[in-house]
């Protein structure tokens, strides 16, 4: 088969994605429209609102993943969709979006997984830095040979593939498990969440502590300009043996160490820049140790040869720097690729492609992973 090229729609959450992707790895457009502001009021992502957002995005976001790709519908191989898991009012938007346009264009339908798209995430390349339109800004003789395709693929950067079996952890607003990664499309399920996601933490703690949605990004960078050994928070492992998570107990902890002890005197503290910079650099390290930790003991039982790492909190830098020097190769996706967006489908849905896996018109929006 030549090489593929791919339009991706996502719009599993409360971002509205479309990326155009060939050969499942060159990233020619990825435009996200974003709805935090929509949402941040409300300190999390509400439903309606969302799914009204993805209606008013979907075209425009779409338009534009082919004006930046220089791409037209006729360039287009197939279509793909993130159709699953997700909020349902909004993963149907994506999904009629896709359907029309695989119908009406006559393209093959691909579905794929959002859970396994992020973790797929990792082998997009670094398209920001390696356009060759964007060369063509900075010279002038470049101009040229940037319409040129064999120039632009030799300016790919070359991100090796991770080996498998693999160690996948995807670690998000919505999710935190790990899987047993044998290839792109043979996936297990390892360990879950028993009851927040990790970056539902940042949420919540950045609301704790005053300091807007979504939680993630500010906790990060406050992190690490505080001391981590300031506050001890708990480390919730869950027994011995156990690959599931736990954040409720830590976002409770620092709710308490902020407020104080309900029954108790104890008046909690006065957030400053000082004692703001102390909680943040504490609850992450929290967040981190217990993520290496579990990844270790998951390495350790199922002699994984690397570490994939995908979603929103795989842009967190702490655990990034924790992750240096990890027993074997960890793959994290460039960070423009760690929270949602529609080229990580696209990828995807080029191996699914290969295998001959396309949808019917049929494809259903579900709000549960296909991967148990
Ligand atoms: O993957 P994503 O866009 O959406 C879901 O599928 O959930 O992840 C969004 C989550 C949010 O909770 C956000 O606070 C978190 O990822 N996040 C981060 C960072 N950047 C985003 N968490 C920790 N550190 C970051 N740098
Ligand atoms: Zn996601």
């Amino acid at each position: 088969m030549h090489m593929p090229t791919i339009l991706g729609i996502e719009s599993t959450c409360d971002e509205t994605g479309a990326a155009v992707v060939i050969d499942g790895r060159d990233v020619r457009s990825n435009v996200v429209a974003s709805q935090v502001e929509l949402h941040a009021k409300y300190r999390g992502v509400v439903p309606e609102i969302a799914s009204r957002a993805h209606i008013e995005n979907i075209l425009p976001v779409l338009r534009e993943s082919l004006a930046v790709a220089n791409k037209t519908f006729a360039d287009i191989d197939a279509i793909a969709v993130a159709h699953r898991p997700g909020l349902i009012g909004s993963l149907l938007i994506g999904v009629t979006a896709a359907k029309t346009l695989a119908w009406s264009l006559n393209k093959p339908l691909i579905g794929v997984d959002h859970v396994q798209a992020h973790l797929y995430s990792v082998m997009l390349e670094d398209a920001a830095r390696e356009r060759p339109s964007d060369e063509a800004t900075k010279g002038n003789a470049a101009e040229e040979a940037a319409s040129s395709p064999s120039v632009a693929s030799s300016l790919r950067r070359f991100v090796p593939p991770p080996s498998f079996p693999a160690l996948g952890a995807v670690l998000s607003g919505g999710h935190t498990s790990l899987y047993h990664v044998i290839d792109w499309t043979q996936i297990t399920r390892l360990g879950s969440t028993i009851d927040d996601a990790v970056g539902e933490a940042y949420d919540k703690v950045a609301a704790i502590l005053g300091l807007g949605y979504p939680g993630g990004p500010i906790i990060d960078k406050l992190a690490a300009e505080g001391d981590p050994k300031a506050i001890k928070f708990p480390r919730t492992m869950l027994g011995r043996e156990s690959l599931d998570f736990s954040f409720s107990g830590l976002k409770t902890a620092v709710l308490y160490h902020v407020r104080g002890v309900p029954g108790r005197d104890a008046k909690g503290v006065e957030l400053n820049d000082r004692t703001i910079r102390d909680i943040a650099a504490g609850f992450q390290a929290a967040c981190v140790d217990v993520i290496v930790r579990k990844l270790d003991r998951a390495v350790r039982r199922t002699r994984a040869k690397s570490v994939i790492i995908g979603g929103g909190v795989s842009a967190n830098r702490g655990l990034r720097t924790a992750l240096e020097n990890f027993a074997i190769p960890v793959h994290f996706p460039p960070i423009q690729y760690c929270t949602d967006n529609a080229a990580m489908s696209a990828g995807l849905a080029d191996v699914l492609l290969r295998e001959g896996r396309t949808a019917a018109l049929d494809l259903d929006a579900i709000t549960a992973s296909a991967i148990r």
